[in-house]
């Protein structure tokens, strides 16, 4: 199905098309969701069909505010006071599921737990504000690709499938939400995005963990480690590139390096431009036919921790 500007009349037939079980990919500030009716399994099904996924992952599930989250889970003092300082926005939580929450349980993995997010999207506000049902939506990629960032990004990879996409432009994010298990005592960082771990501590003034990935600290179940591969092989830390090699530059550039393709995240050195422009950047790279993705050293603060992340499992391994 073709790219649909997201005019008022448009997403008002988008909400139509959720709560009838469609898919609809619709844009956030972070990155494109493919959206489909979190109540609804055969919806949810569909979603994993259309992305290809290997298995069953849970998904997020988004509502337009933070009333609609309480009748899905039980938001603790932790998860209420980091929802007043990040939502709408890129910060997902995960949560209790309240004994009659409605998501099913394809949408969680057969989780005690649910995942949710008030996007800021202004698209993304209208569409679930129109559709007043909760919407599960993982990324709007073929599984192991790389986040959309554009609409475009969602036609290559979902263009041959029953999958109505808006187009709301750019996102301005461009990393995934930040998702935070705020079930315990203290807050675990499960994936680190949108939202930094030196934001979420001078909120809650408390030591905020990232998990580590091991049975201490287990990441968010959907972490696999090769999940963000392009096609091409990645070489981080790279002092320049080699003439065959795509090369993915940051800050200020002296010369011309020879490479078979370049991208600078962010000639003036910003963390937040070099998000925005990242998964974009490797979709570019990795369609120039290059021996491999060289990558300039990032710096590790501020959302350079959620870039190197990504760029870490990318270069891991190709995607599947
Ligand atoms: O920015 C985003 O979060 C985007 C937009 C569309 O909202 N969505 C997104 O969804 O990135 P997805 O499916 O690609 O990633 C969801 C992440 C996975 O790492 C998954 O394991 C984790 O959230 N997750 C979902 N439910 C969970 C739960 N109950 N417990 C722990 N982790 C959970
Ligand atoms: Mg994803």
């Amino acid at each position: 199905m073709s790219v649909h500007p997201a005019t008022p009349d448009i997403i008002e037939a988008a909400a139509q098309r959720l709560r009838h079980g469609e898919l609809v990919a619709f844009p956030t500030e972070t990155v494109y969701g493919l959206g489909g009716d979190a109540r609804n399994p055969q919806a949810v099904a569909a979603i994993y069909a259309a992305k290809g996924r290997p298995s069953f992952n849970p998904l997020i599930t988004h509502v337009p505010s933070l009333a609609d989250v309480a009748r899905l889970a039980k938001v603790g003092a932790i998860a209420e006071t980091l929802a007043h300082a990040f939502w709408p926005g890129p910060l997902t939580l995960v949560l209790q599921r309240t004994a009659d929450c409605p998501v099913c349980d394809l949408a969680t993995a057969g989780l005690p737990t649910l995942a949710v997010r008030v996007p800021s999207h202004p698209v993304a506000q209208a569409l679930l504000t129109a559709a007043g049902i909760p919407v599960a939506a993982p990324s709007a990629n073929r599984s192991g690709h790389v986040s959309p960032t554009r609409a475009a990004h969602v036609e290559a990879d979902l263009g041959q499938e029953p999958v109505f996409i808006l187009d709301g432009g750019p996102t301005a994010v461009g990393l995934e939400s930040t998702v935070v298990d705020a079930t315990g005592a203290s807050p675990v960082v499960l994936r680190l995005g949108g939202v930094t771990r030196e934001a979420l501590q001078s909120v809650l003034s408390m030591p905020v963990a990232v998990a580590r990935g091991d049975a201490d600290l287990p990441a968010s179940p959907g972490m696999l480690a090769r999940h963000y591969a392009p096609h091409t092989p990645i070489r981080l830390e790279a002092v320049r590139p080699l003439p065959e090699e795509a090369w993915l530059a940051f800050g200020p550039e002296t010369g011309n390096p020879v490479a078979r393709a370049h991208v600078n995240l962010s000639p003036r050195g910003d963390l937040v431009e070099a998000a925005a422009n990242l998964f974009a950047a490797l979709r570019t790279l990795d369609a120039a036919g290059a021996s491999a993705i060289a990558v300039a050293p990032i710096p590790e603060r501020g959302l350079g921790a959620a870039i190197n992340d990504r760029l870490r499992r990318a270069a891991l391994g190709r995607g599947d």
